[in-house]
């Protein structure tokens, strides 16, 4: 074997594709490592000195995503290629800003792929040598979260009681605050943090679906079930789970929850035989859970085992003095990524920032900036900003409105953020989907 050739990682469900890789690799006298799943590569990745992971996105259990978020936090220096069959837009830019250095779609031919990982390669050698400039992630401890304001500081408070044990956390607050990130930080900012981060959206998986993804099953537990299968518990084994959007788990689902979080245990579908089960749990919800108590779609007794330690993040206009340092942060990531430098604001544009109520939170700040990047020649200057940031300044210099304007803008704006989904954006407004129906109307 030559010894000057690469490690990689390469991982897909699928074994006609993993051979067809690694037969072509070995042409390439690369030396590779085959995992079948998310799980196996991390196993791999544990012991073995890794240059570049070739990855498949869809695959059963966790998908190749979960990899790459997982791979960037622990080895950020490693390159990742994405081989996938089914192209979107959406998952490409998933991709994209999960730090995937390259996209192949299958089929591919040879030389597309020998292209591909010598480009991936030498980004490699790229990022080795630039990795030295500080980064204000030097400054903080959570990988990306920044914050100075006394609500933040709260925050980072919790977390350091609690990123070294496994207690069980819930994250509360409005949607793009930053819950999902402050689950990573206390799982990466603590002691277990080389073991798996799992992320589970419940909102995402069926409510037929949920337990046996969850917590596993049994070959013939039900029709399509034809061989015995992991759940998100064994795959976030020693680690942590995070359960975003808590409040739209299933009532059974909630059931061996509470089991599972009161005595350790559960037990797949299809099963009675009981595994013990070492994790720390995470749960998020935008949701207010004692509305869900009231309606009998949430139980009381879990609501309480789950609220033990509760972080709830503040909305972003309860810590304006964030707004400059988020800025900063995200000036610096859109700015590589875009322009390739680093970019400044206008002190005006600032303060038109400033000023502005930011009902989609940091989320929302950050699409802003990242659009700002793309419209400024030079420095964000105000007009690089949309309208509607501008016009909350002529509201509160000149003008009283009606309310029923306000109201209508502030809908829309709620339905841009959510894409249009009006269930969502009910959620987020408060009130149900008839009276969201009626006011479009
Ligand atoms: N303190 C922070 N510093 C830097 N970036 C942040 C911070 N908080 C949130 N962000 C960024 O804002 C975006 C939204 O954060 P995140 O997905 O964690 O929000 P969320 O509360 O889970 O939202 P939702 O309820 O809609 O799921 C992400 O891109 C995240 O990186
Ligand atoms: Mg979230």
């Amino acid at each position: 074997m030559n010894l000057r050739k690469e490690n990689i990682l390469i991982v897909d469900d699928d074994i006609d594709i993993l051979e067809l890789l690694q037969r072509h690799l070995q042409a390439m006298d690369y030396h590779t490592y085959k995992a079948v799943s998310v799980k196996e590569a991390l196993f791999i990745l544990k012991d073995t000195f890794i240059d570049l992971i070739i990855t498949d996105i869809q695959m059963p259990e966790i998908d190749g995503l979960q990899l790459l978020k997982f791979a960037n936090e622990h080895y950020p220096e490693i390159p990742k290629l994405v081989v996938t069959g089914y192209p979107s837009i959406e998952a490409t830019l998933e991709v994209i800003k999960s730090g995937a250095t390259d996209y192949l779609t299958k089929p591919f031919t040879k030389a597309e792929l020998k292209e591909a990982i010598e480009k991936a390669l030498t980004q490699n050698t790229f990022r080795k040598k630039t990795k030295s400039t500080p980064t204000t992630s030097d400054k903080y401890p959570y990988s990306d979260m920044v914050g100075e304001s006394e609500a933040f500081k709260k925050v980072t408070n919790i977390i350091e009681r609690v990123k070294d044990n496994k207690a069980t956390v819930i994250v509360t607050g409005e949607s793009g605050t930053g819950k999902e990130l402050v689950a990573r930080a206390i799982h990466y900012s603590g002691k277990f943090s080389r073991e798996p981060f799992i992320a589970v959206n419940c909102a995402a998986i069926p409510e037929n679906l949920q337990e046996a993804e969850l917590f596993g099953y049994m070959k013939g537990a039900f029709t399509g079930a034809t061989e015995n299968r992991n759940g998100f518990f064994q795959a976030a084994k020693g680690g942590t789970l995070f359960l975003d959007e808590i409040g739209t788990a299933s009532l059974a689902v909630q059931t061996k929850l509470l089991r599972a979080l009161q005595e350790k245990e559960i037990t797949r579908v299809g099963s009675q035989k009981i595994e013990k089960v070492d994790i720390r749990i995470i749960a998020a919800t935008n949701a207010n859970l004692r509305n869900e108590i009231k309606n009998n779609t949430f139980r009381e007794d879990l609501f309480y085992r789950l609220t033990v330690v509760e972080i709830n993040v503040p909305p972003l206009r309860e810590r304006k003095s964030d707004i400059a340092i988020l800025t900063e942060k995200f000036l610096r990531k859109y700015g590589i990524e875009f322009k390739d430098r680093l970019l400044r604001i206008s002190p005006e544009a600032l303060k038109v920032l400033e000023r502005y109520n930011w009902p989609g939170n940091i989320r929302e700040l950050e699409n802003i900036i990242q659009r700002a990047v793309i419209m400024a020649d030079g420095s964000i200057e105000v007009k690089d900003l949309p309208d509607f940031l501008k016009y909350q300044i002529e509201f509160s210099d000149n003008g009283l409105r009606p309310l029923i304007d306000i109201e209508k803008e502030y809908i829309q704006r709620v339905l841009a953020h959510t894409k249009g989904n009006k269930t969502r954006a009910a959620e987020i407004l408060g009130i149900d989907r008839k009276t969201l129906r009626e006011k479009l109307k």
